[in-house]
């Protein structure tokens, strides 16, 4: 046979399409051509692939080979297309006999024929399941393959481990070959996939940081379980040392585990950015807190990959941002979209992709440059000017896409040093109950809830309509601001188990929404 086909995929965005790695070898001059829309890199394979057949103990046919990365319009990023390439060499020079069954394969080749790990394979792992393919991928990547449930995935170390996979009959195989954990992975990597198989109980995670560790701050901890219960974002001001990265570190610990289909989702958008969920932690919400250096394409995403940023890092969980003012303000305004549609639209090489991005944003700050304005304990050195500039870094409208802004003031030292913190009854427990409250009455968290959504279920007294008339003129809220106000007010409702928002509802929403 001088032809023959492979399939794997490749990746935009959250999509993984079928690729099929077409080749043929013909008479005629030696030459080794990629079409199909390959990046340099793909077309580098061509080397890597030669050393690694060689290197394996293969012969490299002589004549005209080409390869067709089908369809032609997908762009093929990335080293994934070395294994699928080099198998269909050997199946097209007779080297290697076809499959009996429909096989995916994936991997970079190293000089001498080893197999590398490429990012992205949960997601093709989930989409080859779907379809009922066979997977062939390297064993370095067996743990994340395995937590697709995938019950034909071989993970293999080498060319010849791959070559062997593909046409070992099914009964050749090893009795614990087949099945979740990608059969060959090394013993770590199966382990751990072993553990971490979604719905698996059995995987123990650290525990989190409990919110019992924090001295005082009553209205910060009271802000981070409405954020909790409602999906709100918050915003806390105070001076360096007051305990705002602390407080932020344990809205994790408050928030329940994530179902098995957001689990799913969040382990998708890891694997294309290369990164691994945890098994430990498969159905843990992201906590991410990307520093105020990085570059707008690492936390909004973008860039030639079309890699998910950190705030689609963070899709169903936390996005911290630290220093909020040292934020580029370019990287700011972009969050205005995703925060209000949970979408983050990326342009890219002629095409718009579209990847999820519904986190919760909790943001720090100093309430001036040198963090002391209003402090008891130390004076403030900055001029009225400076403390402007710094507020302005922040715009309007992203200021009013967040629901809460709280004060962090400086502690006193005997709440400090006092051997035990008084601290809200079980929080979590609080937190899941009003949930589960809302998501059962509304279908989602009040932060995420329509307009008509947001009518339905914020039905005020006759006092409470009084309170928000005033107190809209009084604050001068914005439409948004009115709504956020409402939905804060929901929030507060649920975690008190009350149907109506009472006027004491609304209060705390005010003074949690301070201008
Ligand atoms: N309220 C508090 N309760 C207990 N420990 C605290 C509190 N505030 C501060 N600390 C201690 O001080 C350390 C620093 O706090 P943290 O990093 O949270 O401050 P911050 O408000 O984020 O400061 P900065 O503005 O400089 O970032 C904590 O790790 C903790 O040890
Ligand atoms: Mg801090």
């Amino acid at each position: 046979m001088s032809l023959s086909r492979v399939l794997s995929r490749t990746q935009l965005g959250l999509d993984a399409p079928l690729v099929q790695v077409e080749l043929h070898v013909g008479r005629g001059l030696p030459a080794f051509t990629i079409v199909g829309l390959p990046a340099p890199v793909v077309r580098e394979s061509r080397e890597r692939v030669r050393a690694a057949l060689l290197n394996s103990g293969y012969e490299f046919p002589s004549g005209r080979i080409t390869v067709n990365l089908a369809p032609v319009e997908l762009s093929k990023q990335g080293g994934r297309f070395d294994l699928p390439i080099a198998l269909g060499l050997l199946i097209a020079s007779g080297q290697l006999a076809s499959p009996r069954r429909a096989f995916e394969c994936y991997g970079e080749l190293g000089l001498a024929g080893d197999l590398r790990p490429v990012s992205g394979l949960f997601l093709a792992a989930l989409h080859a399941r779907e379809v009922g393919h066979a997977l062939i991928v390297p064993a370095a990547n067996g743990a994340e393959v395995a937590l697709s449930s995938h019950d034909a995935a071989y993970g293999a170390h080498s060319l010849r481990e791959a070559a062997g996979w593909l046409t070992a009959h099914p009964a050749d195989r090893p009795p614990d070959a087949a099945g979740a954990g990608a059969a060959g992975a090394d013993a770590a990597g199966a382990d751990a996939a072993g553990a971490g198989a979604p719905g698996d109980a059995g995987a123990v995670a650290a525990a989190l940081p409990a919110l019992a560790d924090v001295a005082g701050q009553w209205q910060a901890k009271r802000a981070l379980i409405v954020a909790a219960a409602g999906g709100h974002s918050l915003l806390m001001i105070g001076p360096p040392g007051s305990g705002k990265s602390m407080l932020a570190a344990r809205l994790p610990g408050l928030l329940p585990p994530l179902t098995q289909a957001e689990a799913l989702e969040v382990a998708g958008i890891a694997s294309v950015a290369g990164w691994q969920r945890d098994a430990g932690c498969w159905n843990r919400r992201p906590f991410r807190a990307p520093h105020h250096t990085a570059s707008a394409n690492a936390i909004v995403g973008g860039g030639t990959l079309a890699r998910p940023g950190e705030i689609s890092l963070a899709h169903q969980g936390v996005l911290f941002l630290d220093e909020l003012p040292e934020f580029d303000r370019r990287v700011l305004e972009s969050l205005r979209e995703p925060l209000e549609t949970g979408l983050m639209t990326i342009a890219r090489a002629g095409a718009r992709l579209t990847l999820p991005a519904q986190f919760q944003l909790i943001a720090a700050m100093n309430p001036c440059p040198c963090g002391h304005l209003g402090d008891t304990g130390k004076a403030c050195s900055c001029t009225p000017a400076s403390i402007e500039r710094y507020r302005q870094r922040i715009s309007g409208p992203v200021l009013d896409r967040i629901d809460m802004r709280v004060e962090v003031p400086r502690v006193p030292v005997d709440e400090l040093v006092q051997a035990t913190v008084a601290a809200p009854d079980d929080p979590a427990a609080q937190v899941r109950s009003a949930r589960e409250r809302r998501l059962s009455a509304s279908g989602a968290l009040s932060a995420r809830l329509s307009a008509p959504q947001l009518k339905a279920c914020c039905t005020l007294s006759a006092a409470g309509d009084r309170l928000l008339r005033s107190s809209c003129q009084r604050l001068g809220l914005s439409g948004r601001g009115v709504h956020r106000l409402l939905m804060l007010g929901r929030t507060i409702a649920d975690l008190e188990g009350s149907e109506h928002i009472e006027p004491p509802h609304l209060a705390e929403a005010i003074t949690l929404r301070r201008p």
